[in-house]
């Protein structure tokens, strides 16, 4: 039977990993997937993090199931973090899934069972997993434009143009919440008000990922497309990860948030996300959970983390300026000062797929078939290669 089965493709982002791993050049490079990596190239456990497994590791009294929807003392973090107290909690259903991928995934999976004949707008380019996401729960998707010709700036014209006129009232929109995937080209605060205006003139409904809360300009400050969007439309989905800003990428921890009009549809919102969780995967994993209820219950833990988001955040602001800066003394002739405007952990190099190539091909330095370079796993010392390297495959 399974004689028939025919070999998928490797996975754009995850399958460079394998590629990486199975490399033997000793000065080869990961700049793919999108991982924090600290000086020394390692991808650390938080401080916090620790501190909160030990008290979890003396305190732990059972290893009995979660709820459906996940730890209660985490949802309402959640909450508080993504919404603040803009929004009466009453009108949010919020379970906790296995990472951000599960959060769209629980989204797509609600719309495919509530909302029929749904489409989603996706952004051109978008991260490489969403349309399979998607595609997986049966909803059709279409492009918004999104990154300029140029690549390197936003096209906000071309994006209001594509939501007035192309889509149904009822369609859903993919937003990223901040440092946008790949390009870190990020709406300004006035922009985010301007597309609010037409989801809510339109009747689109906003799904909104939220992976990177934290790693633009701050906890709070990232939470600006959400309040724009959240104070004049009425419904709205936030699909958040714990991957990145908590370190917790393996412990799978994240979480989906369904705004709905009023409490009653929040509560039959919630009751259908939990029957697609238990015949799915039944009930969330329990660790990544604790450790960020942990943290954000303990105002000392929680002070740690943000020093250490912040230490995250700004290090990346570094080695981005590093990288342009380096670039110039380079001779290559390109200026790279565009990536200083960019958001988050990925700049959008504008190096085209022969060049990816070459780099890895040449030099074993991988970055992400879209010309993504991911900055957070660069590395000071040597910064040097890197860009020597860059300017070679910019050159032929
Ligand atoms: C990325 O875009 O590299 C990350 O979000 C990791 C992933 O799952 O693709």
């Amino acid at each position: 039977r399974f004689a028939t089965v025919a070999t998928a493709p490797p996975d754009s982002i995850l399958g460079l990993n394998e590629a990486f791993a199975a490399d033997a050049n000793p000065k080869k490079m990961n700049l793919s997937v999108g991982v924090y990596k600290d000086a020394s190239g390692q991808t650390p456990v938080l401080r916090c993090v620790k501190a909160a497994e030990q008290r979890l590791v003396d305190g732990e009294k059972t290893k009995g199931y979660l709820p459906i929807d996940g730890q209660p003392d985490y949802r309402d973090h959640v909450r508080r973090l993504v919404f603040a107290d803009s929004i009466d909690a009453s009108r949010i259903a919020v379970v906790q899934t296995p990472g951000g991928t599960g959060a769209l995934r629980e989204a797509a999976a609600l719309m495919n069972s509530q909302l029929p004949a749904i489409r989603v707008w996706i952004s051109t380019p978008t991260w490489a997993n969403h349309q399979s996401i998607f595609a997986s729960e049966n909803i059709p998707y279409d492009n918004y434009r999104y990154l300029a010709d140029d690549k390197k700036s936003f096209d906000i014209a071309g994006m209001l143009e594509d939501l007035t006129g192309k889509t149904k009232p009822g369609d859903a929109v993919l937003l990223h919440a901040c440092c946008h995937n790949p390009t870190g080209v990020d709406p300004t605060a006035q922009q985010w008000n301007e597309i609010a205006a037409v989801l809510a003139q339109r009747e689109l409904l906003p799904i909104i990922d939220f992976a990177y809360q934290g790693f633009g300009n701050g906890l709070d400050e990232d939470t600006v497309a959400v309040r724009a969007i959240t104070s004049v439309c009425a419904e709205a989905i936030v699909c958040s990860s714990f991957s990145k800003n908590f370190g917790l990428y393996s412990e799978r921890v994240g979480a989906v948030s369904v705004m709905s009009a009023d409490a009653d549809t929040t509560t039959a919102v919630k009751s259908q996300l939990k029957s697609l969780v238990r015949s799915n995967y039944s009930n969330p994993p329990r660790h990544g959970a604790a450790v960020v209820a942990t943290i954000l219950d303990d105002s000392e833990l929680t002070a740690m983390w943000h020093g250490e988001l912040t230490e995250m955040r700004t290090r990346i602001k570094a080695l981005r300026r590093q990288f342009v800066d380096t670039m110039k003394t380079t001779g290559a002739g390109h200026d790279f000062g565009f990536l200083l405007d960019q958001n988050g952990m990925f700049s959008f190099s504008g190096l085209n797929p022969m060049q990816v190539d070459e780099l890895r091909n040449k030099y074993s330095i991988y970055i992400v078939g879209s010309g993504r370079i991911n900055v957070a796993g660069m590395n000071e010392e040597r910064m040097g290669e890197l860009c020597t390297a860059v300017a070679n495959v910019i050159e032929n």
